[in-house]
């Protein structure tokens, strides 16, 4: 599984792709209008052959969450994938719809929650998982206790880059895996170039830890916006849209994140993988499943 990457990352190219490839995309509806994210599920849904799934991630902690999910099941996904918070209403709207809900979970003792609130699946998210963290704990630690907590799918997600990882994590009891950094550097994914040219030129010890405004940490690749950012310094902020249920208003974190997705690397957060550094060519996605699924057949 291809995971949600806001802001602008995950649309309809890297999503039908990955579903073309015998993967399941998932469309980030973080940070776009409704109508573009309309828009980029009817176009994926377009260039879909076959029978690939198409998901669509929201996050509750934004304010327009409710109505992003309803018009994401109003276009009839394949199903929704929600994470920064959990509420009961999400579940209900997907049963009433018939549309399956999974949500994004870093412990056992929300998996279980998500699990009697009527989730379908949960993703088991470690440490080393690009985007926003949910815990100090690493994917391998925490995941065969969620996977003893939850009778659903659990998908496991963060630090996920090869076949011998994909092996580990169903051997661990895991349904799947979810992967994002290794699809950000694909010939196929919305973001910039130099979005993915930041990825293949990153170093060991290049991402770091920075504390959004969402009120989460998030894993980031280090450039003039963390050092601008680091130490909890101000940052003036342009215009606030009111985009997050709660904001520390220390920086613009949508407005970070729209800046790296217009090409600017250097002035906006590029969240990425602990293990970004491992990875050093940009590829069509379709190789990148074939690679993994030779890895895993080799080690099986
Ligand atoms: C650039 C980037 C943006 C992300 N944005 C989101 C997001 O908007 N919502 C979300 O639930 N997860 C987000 N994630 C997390 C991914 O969906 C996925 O779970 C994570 O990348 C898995 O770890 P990995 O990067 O080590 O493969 C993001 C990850 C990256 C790398």
């Amino acid at each position: 599984m291809q995971g949600g990457m806001g802001v602008g990352i995950s649309l309809s190219g890297l999503a039908s792709a990955v579903a073309n490839a015998g993967g399941i995309g998932i469309i980030s509806g973080t940070g776009i209008s409704i109508d573009e994210m309309i828009t980029h599920i009817r176009r994926a849904k377009e260039r879909i052959k076959g029978t690939g799934y198409i998901g669509v991630n929201v996050l509750f902690a934004m304010n327009d969450f409710a109505e992003k999910m309803k018009a994401a099941i109003e276009e009839k996904v394949d199903f929704i994938i929600s994470g920064a918070g959990i509420s009961r209403d999400m579940y209900a709207w997907g049963k009433e719809s018939g549309i399956p809900v999974i949500s994004i979970v870093s412990s056992a003792r929300l998996a279980k929650m998500s699990e009697r609130l009527g989730a379908s699946a949960v993703v088991v998210e470690g440490h080393e998982a690009g985007g926003h963290l949910g815990t100090e704990r690493p994917l391998f630690d925490i995941l065969p206790e969620v996977v003893a907590a939850v009778n659903i799918p659990v998908i496991a997600a963060g630090g996920i880059l090869t076949g011998e990882d994909l092996a580990r994590a169903l051997n661990m009891g895991a349904a799947g895996v979810q992967m994002g950094t290794r699809f950000v550097a694909s010939e196929e994914c919305d973001a910039p170039l130099s979005f993915k040219e930041k990825y293949i030129s990153a170093q060991l010890e290049d991402t770091i830890l920075v504390k959004t405004t969402v009120g989460l940490h998030g894993r980031a690749i280090k450039n003039s916006f963390t050092d601008l950012i680091a130490d909890d310094k101000k940052v003036k902020i342009k215009k606030c849209i009111d985009c997050l249920k709660s904001c520390s208003h220390r920086f613009c974190t949508l407005d970070s994140l729209i800046t790296s997705m217009n090409g600017d690397c250097e002035n906006g957060i590029v969240f990425a993988g602990a293990r970004v550094h491992e990875i050093k060519e940009i590829l069509p996605v379709q190789k990148i499943i074939n690679n993994i699924m030779r890895e895993y057949e080799a080690c099986r």
